[in-house]
C-alpha cells in the first residue's frame, strides 16, 4: 500500500494530524486496535488551555501557565518548546471544537478546573471523560473523511529505511512492515512521510493506569530506526490509582482517579485520616505529581499499608455523580461509594515523559520520520510533565509537524528513485508453540521494573535490572527471530526494548530531578542539567 502520508497511532496527536494531512493527499492511519483505544481515550482530567481574556480564571495568564510548566520540569524544559506550546492553548481547543469536540460549560462560559501544580483552574474537561470524547469526535470524524483510510488491528513490526536497506548516502523514511492481525499476512506500507504518535509505554510496568495498548511500540520503532531518544528515565507515576486487590480484569486493574478530583478539594489521607502529603510540600494533595506520588510511597513504606486514600466524603452529596460521573459509577461498581468511604489509591505508572527527540516542528533524526504526542520528547515535559498537559501538546505538536512536511516534502514531490523494498521474509520458521515463554518474560519485565525502576530507584537495583533485561532482550531476540511474528511476540519485543531504554537513561543520571529519584544521590546536581540522549548508530 502507498500513501502521501502514513501515520501510526488513532490518538489526538495521530488524528488531528491526519485529519489535516488528508487535505493535501492520501493518508493511511493504522491502529493496532479498535482506533477509539488510545491513551487520549483514557484521559479523564482534561486539557489545560489559557481562555481569551474574559473567558480565563480571574489573574491567570499564559505567563503563568508556562511558569508552572517550567516549575513541574524541574530545570530540564526546553523554554522555547514551553512558551511555543502553552501560548498555543486557546487555539487547540478552537481546533478540536471544529473537530465536534464538546467541553463542559456552565451559563455559556467554560467550567475550568484544577490540577496538581497549576496555580489557576484551566483544565478544560467533558466531565471526567474528557480523552473519550475528543478520541470520539476525531475517530468520526476520520471515519468519514474521504482522502483518509483508518485501518485497525494493524501491528508494525519495523520502520524501513534507506539505511536499513543498506542505501549510506542518505537515511530517510520509506514506510513500514505491519502485520495485520486477522490474517496474519504482513504487508510493506509505503510513504515518503510517517509520523509515528503511537503513545507512551505504561505497560512496561506492573502497575499502570494506561490501556493495555501502551507497550511502547512508538519509542521502540524510532530506536530501531535510528531516531535519538532521550529522557526515558522520567516515568510519571500518576499517585492515585485505585487500588482493588480484588481486581479482576483490566478496568478495575487500571482504574484511575483523575486529579482533578483532588482539584475540586479530594484529600488523600493515610488509615489515621492524617493529610500526610503535607509534610512534604505546602499544596499538599495538590503538589506536583513526583512530589505527591513519592510522598505517598514513603508514607506506604513508614507505615506497611497497603494504600493510602483518597477522600471526597466532606463534599456536598451529589457532588461526585454530578462533577465525576464515570469516576462515581465505576466504584460503585466495585463496590464503593465515595460519597461515604475514601477511595483506596496507589500511585500507578502513567505518562512517559521522555522519548523520540524531536524539533519543535515534531522532527526526528531521520528524514520524512515525526514523532508527535507522548512518543515525542520535544522538550515540554522536562523532568515531570504538568498534568493535563499532554492533549495540549498532542494536538499543537500534530498541527505544527503538518506545516513542517507541507515545507519540506510537499505530497507530489516525492523523493527520486526509491530503493525497492523486499517483501517481508517469514522464512522457513515455526508457529510460536511455547507461548507460555512469551507470557513469561512479559511478567517478568513488568514486575522488574516496579520493583527495580519504579518511584525510588538505587544504582544496585538499576544494574540489577539491566542484567536481567539483558538476558531477557537475548532470550525475546532467539523467539522473534526463530518463529513466525505475532501480535503478542512484536509486543514484548517492544517492551524489552524501552525497558531497556529507561533503565539505560535511569544509570546515566546520577542525581535526583523531577521523577528521577534516586537514594544513591538525593540531591539535584546541576553537572547533570541536560537531557539524556542515547542512539542505536
Ligand atoms: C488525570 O485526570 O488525573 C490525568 C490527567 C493527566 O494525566 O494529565
Amino acid at each position: 500500500m502507498t500513501a502521501d502520508f502514513l501515520v501510526i497511532g488513532s490518538g489526538i496527536a495521530g488524528l488531528t494530524f491526519a485529519l489535516r494531512a488528508a487535505e493535501h493527499g492520501s493518508v493511511v492511519v493504522l491502529s493496532k486496535g479498535p482506533a477509539t483505544d488510545s491513551n487520549t481515550a483514557w484521559a479523564q482530567g482534561g486539557i489545560a488551555s489559557v481562555l481569551p481574556e474574559g473567558e480565563r480564571d480571574a489573574g491567570d495568564s499564559v505567563e503563568s501557565h508556562i511558569a508552572d510548566t517550567l516549575d513541574a520540569g524541574a530545570g530540564l524544559c526546553r523554554e522555547s518548546a514551553v512558551r511555543m506550546i502553552v501560548s498555543e492553548g486557546a487555539e487547540t481547543i478552537r481546533d478540536l471544537c471544529s473537530h465536534g469536540v464538546s467541553f463542559d460549560r456552565e451559563n455559556g462560559h467554560y467550567m475550568l478546573g484544577k490540577e496538581g501544580g497549576h496555580s489557576h483552574r484551566r483544565i478544560l474537561h467533558a466531565k471526567d471523560t474528557t480523552g473519550k470524547e475528543i478520541a470520539r469526535a476525531l475517530v468520526e470524524e476520520a471515519k468519514a473523511t474521504p482522502n483518509l483510510t483508518l485501518l485497525e488491528d494493524q501491528y508494525v513490526i519495523d520502520l524501513i529505511t534507506t539505511s536499513k536497506l543498506g542505501a549510506v548516502a542518505e537515511d530517510r523514511i520509506l514506510g513500514a512492515y505491519v502485520l495485520d492481525r486477522a490474517s496474519g499476512e504482513v504487508r510493506i506500507f509505503r510513504a515518503d512521510r510517517v509520523v509515528l504518535a503511537a503513545g507512551g509505554c505504561g505497560k512496561v510496568y506492573l502497575y499502570t493506569t494506561n490501556p493495555d495498548s501502551a507497550t511502547g511500540d512508538g519509542v521502540a520503532l524510532g530506536w530501531r530506526a535510528g531516531a535519538a531518544i532521550a529522557n526515558m528515565e522520567f516515568i510519571q507515576f500518576h499517585p492515585t490509582c485505585f487500588y482493588n486487590p480484588a481486581a479482576v480484569g483490566p478496568e478495575a486493574r487500571s482504574f484511575l482517579v483523575s486529579e482533578a478530583v483532588r482539584g475540586e478539594g479530594g484529600v488523600l489521607i493515610n488509615a489515621k485520616g492524617e493529610d500526610f502529603t503535607k509534610k512534604s510540600d505546602p499544596r499538599g494533595s495538590l503538589a506536583p505529581r513526583d512530589i505527591v506520588a513519592r510522598a505517598i510511597d514513603r508514607e506506604l513504606k513508614r507505615t506497611g499499608a497497603q494504600c493510602v486514600y483518597l477522600d471526597v466524603t466532606h463534599k456536598p452529596k451529589g457532588f461526585m455523580a454530578e462533577r465525576f460521573p464515570y469516576i462515581h459509577e465505576t466504584l460503585l461498581k466495585f463496590g464503593l461509594d465515595c460519597e461515604r468511604q475514601p477511595i483506596p489509591v496507589v500511585p500507578a505508572a502513567h505518562y512517559q515523559c521522555g522519548g523520540i527527540v524531536t524539533d519543535e516542528w515534531g522532527k526526528t533524526a531521520v528524514r520524512g520520520l515525526y514523532a508527535v504526542g507522548e512518543v515525542a520528547c520535544t522538550g515540554l515535559h522536562g523532568a515531570n510533565r504538568l498534568a493535563s498537559n499532554s492533549l495540549l501538546e498532542g494536538n499543537v505538536m500534530a498541527r505544527r509537524a503538518l506545516q513542517e512536511m507541507l515545507r519540506l516534502y510537499p505530497p507530489g514531490r516525492d523523493a527520486s528513485n526509491p530503493p525497492a523494498i523486499p517483501e517481508w521474509e517469514h522464512g522457513d520458521v515455526a508457529e510460536p508453540d511455547e507461548l507460555v515463554v512469551i507470557y513469561h518474560n512479559w511478567d517478568e519485565i513488568r514486575r522488574l521494573m516496579w520493583d527495580y525502576v519504579s518511584i525510588v530507584r538505587t544504582d544496585n537495583r538499576l544494574r540489577r535490572a539491566a542484567a536481567r533485561l539483558k538476558n531477557l532482550k537475548r532470550e525475546v531476540k532467539e523467539f522473534y527471530w526463530g518463529h513466525r511474528v505475532n501480535p503478542d511476540i512484536l509486543e514484548l519485543r517492544n517492551l524489552v526494548a524501552v525497558a531497556n531504554l529507561i533503565v539505560e537513561c535511569a544509570l546515566r543520571r546520577k542525581e535526583s530531578r523531577g521523577l528521577h529519584h534516586t537514594m544513591d544521590y538525593l540531591q539535584t546536581d546541576d553537572h547533570y542539567l541536560a537531557d539524556t540522549v542515547i542512539r542505536k548508530f
